[in-house]
């Protein structure tokens, strides 16, 4: 706990300092902030959620989730460039041999290595194993990979991306197989780069693999085994894109709070306005209800609980739609202003958006939650 303390004490003074005055200029640019990248790494924020044998702080998880929350109160562009270097990290830290972890989890947690998790295809984004099409065939000490992989946030700054791939058509979802492929990899080709409504700051783009020939030993976990990894992963970073959602609410709702003190209608502050009053309110419960929600997910995830899938997918449902509902209310309370590029909840309502869609949409996390009352069908 006063690591803790001390880490997040640390985490609001860079916020403040490098994240907060750049985060305009990131969305407005529309580029990877290469410079903040910097930052994240001299303070050691890749390292939270990877253990200490391996270069990383061994922090717990709802450490980590916390941290992604605090920086994504002013930027969520940044608070991504975290929780998808832990989306990155979990492949490895989850199914990798030792030597694997031993290669790649260091380079993670001191940031020199970025990571990137390619699953999505075009045809393939919520029914995830049902539609993949990209193949990996084995070539006596190689593997070859052949497909198209997109909306890969971070996938042209990676230098390594796990890519989900079909080993054995005929075996389903069970026929789906795990690799690393480090950038540089003959055969592997960043494709379109999206223009995107938000998180500006954070590339997302296709990855091309042609003939794409890897080591045997860069398989991670068995053979078929894939998509389970997939979905193991997605249960412990949903509560990072719910943070990410979390602190986008809180940025929104501290900033349009502060505004409504401040700004005088009828020979009052519109914050003494009953009717603005009601939404306040209603606003701040929903924030404390998703924060409740999601760190109890967190804790699940130290825990390893069992549960872990479905307290996953409550977090990210109701972080997610309490972002979007905060974000778009506090436009409306800047009114006119809130509709301007000037100030910065505009921003956080179009990063607010993404929340609801990406690491499964805001209906996959329904589904998830359904099928653990009442099970598949
Ligand atoms: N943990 C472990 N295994 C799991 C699992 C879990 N949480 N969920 C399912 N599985 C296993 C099942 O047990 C089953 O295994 P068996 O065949 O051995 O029994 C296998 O996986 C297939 O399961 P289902 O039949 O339930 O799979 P499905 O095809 O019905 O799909 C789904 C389930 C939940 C809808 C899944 O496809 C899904 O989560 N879709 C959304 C995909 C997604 O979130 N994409 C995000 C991309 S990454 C991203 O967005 C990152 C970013 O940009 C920042």
């Amino acid at each position: 706990m006063e690591d803790e303390t001390m880490i997040l004490d640390a985490v609001r003074d860079v916020v403040a300092r490098n994240v907060a005055p750049r985060a305009a200029a990131i969305d407005e640019a529309a580029e990877f902030p290469w410079d903040i990248k910097e930052v994240f790494a001299s303070a050691d924020l890749f390292a939270i959620p990877i253990p200490a044998e391996y270069g990383g702080l061994g922090g717990s998880f709802l450490t980590y989730v916390k941290v992604v929350e605090e920086v994504a109160k002013a930027c969520a562009s940044s608070a991504l460039m975290i929780a998808v270097q832990e989306l990155g990290a979990l492949p490895v830290l989850l199914a990798g041999d030792e030597q694997q972890k031993q290669r790649y989890l260091p380079k993670l947690a001191s940031g020199a290595w970025l990571a990137a998790y390619a699953l999505t295809e075009a045809g393939s984004g919520s029914d995830a194993a049902g539609s993949m099409r990209c193949r990996a065939r084995r070539d006596g000490d190689s593997w070859v990979l052949d497909g198209t992989k997109i909306w890969i946030t971070q996938g042209s700054v990676a230098d390594l991306i796990t890519v989900f791939a079909i080993t054995d058509p005929e075996k389903g979802s069970g026929g789906i197989s795990a690799f690393v492929v480090e950038k540089g990899n003959p055969g592997l080709h960043v494709g379109k780069v999206e223009k995107k409504m938000g998180i500006r700051g954070s590339p997302t783009v296709e990855l091309v693999f042609d003939g794409c020939r890897i080591p045997a030993q860069n398989l991670l976990g068995a053979q078929g085994e894939g998509f389970h990894l997939a979905m193991q992963v997605l249960d412990r970073s949903r509560p990072g894109i719910a943070a990410q959602a979390l602190g986008i609410a809180e940025g929104a709702l501290s900033y349009s709070t502060g505004y409504l003190k401040e700004r005088v209608a009828f020979g009052k502050p519109l914050a003494q306005q009953q009717g603005l009053q009601f939404m306040l309110a209603e606003l701040r419960t929903e924030v404390e209800a998703a924060r409740l929600l999601l760190y109890e997910a967190a804790r699940k995830c130290d825990e390893g609980a069992p549960d872990v899938t479905l307290w996953a997918a409550m977090a990210k449902l109701k972080c997610g739609d309490v972002a979007m509902r905060v974000t778009t209310d506090a436009v409306q309370f800047l009114g006119g202003f809130g509709y301007s590029c000037e100030y910065p909840v505009e921003r956080m309502m179009r990063d607010a958006k993404i929340t609801q869609i990406y690491e499964g949409t805001q209906q996959i996390q329904r589904i998830v939650i359904a099928r653990s009352m009442v099970g598949r069908g």
